[in-house]
């Protein structure tokens, strides 16, 4: 990494890919707060870890919980070099359908919860002149999504959110990181309640290499990072290609394999 990083916070440490940020993080001694809703999953994960690890159990989509979260980044005593925004969630159906509750906890966890989490991390980063925010984005953000409209619609907020606080953070000595991974192998299709096997197996991606790229970028100094060669081309036909076009695609693709 750049400058070292000594403490890291990651949200949705209890499965998937931030488990395995957690891993790796701790890999190279890096001390941890881990953030999830699962205390046991969370807990078990920290005795299993050879760094100082604290837990801290909150619901994102919940401002009390995430206030709590926002002060402990606050906390210049035990400082926060390196934030991870992970956790989130999709859910599939058409727009009119899904329940208005779920798909705003959807944006309170994958858009509201990292834009406080990094208001409140970045003067102390500033500050100290180093360290730096991993957002974790998706393919799903480089186009429209019908049939996961709210979930695209986050996921491109995050891209355009974490692009721009990249030019920001210029020459600060602070960076920001976008991670748009494409179909990885971790609880979040069963989350979304996609069935088992709609998805095609050689169409995901196992956890590790997508967070060993995204780990490898934020030590280069990286705007964005697509993990894999199959995503990095579907997102540049998705820059190359006309709006229209993509979103049909999307919308094939939904109704052919993810909706339930
Ligand atoms: N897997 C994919 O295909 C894929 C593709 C592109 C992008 N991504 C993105 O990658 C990130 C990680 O997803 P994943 O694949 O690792 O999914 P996952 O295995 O389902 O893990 C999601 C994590 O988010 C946490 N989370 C969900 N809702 C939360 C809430 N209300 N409050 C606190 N934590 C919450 C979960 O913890 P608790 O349930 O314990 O709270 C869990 O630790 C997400 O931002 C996702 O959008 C995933």
């Amino acid at each position: 990494m750049t400058a070292p990083v000594l403490r890291a916070l990651v949200t949705g440490a209890s499965a998937g890919l931030g488990e395995t940020f957690a891993r790796r993080l701790a890999d190279r001694g890096v001390d941890l707060v881990l953030v999830a809703r699962r205390e046991q999953r969370l807990q078990e994960l920290a005795d299993e870890l050879p760094v100082d690890v604290e837990v801290v159990v909150a619901d994102l989509a919940d401002r009390s919980d995430l206030a709590r979260v926002e002060a402990r980044l606050r906390d210049a005593e035990r400082p926060v070099d390196l934030l991870v925004n992970n956790a989130g969630f999709a859910a599939y159906g058409p727009v009119a359908e899904l329940d208005a509750d779920l798909q705003t906890a959807l944006v309170e966890v994958n858009v509201t919860a990292p834009v406080r989490l990094t208001r409140a991390v970045l003067p102390g980063l500033l500050a100290r002149g180093r360290g730096g925010i991993i957002n974790l984005g998706s393919t799903a953000g480089f186009q429209a999504n019908p049939d996961g409209a709210s979930y695209g619609g986050a996921k491109a907020f995050v891209h355009s959110f974490t692009e721009a606080l990249y030019e920001e953070l210029r020459g600060s000595g602070v960076h920001a990181l976008l991670v748009a991974p494409g179909i990885t192998a971790t609880e979040f299709q069963a989350v979304a309640g996609v069935p088992d096997g709609a998805v095609p197996a050689a169409a995901f991606m196992p956890p590790g290499p997508v967070v060993d790229a995204a780990l490898t970028a934020f030590a280069r100094g990286d705007a964005v990072c697509v993990p894999g060669a199959a995503n990095r081309l579907m997102a540049v036909g998705a820059k190359l290609a006309p709006a229209a076009v993509g979103r049909r695609v999307s919308a094939f693709v939904h109704r052919r394999y993810v909706r339930r």
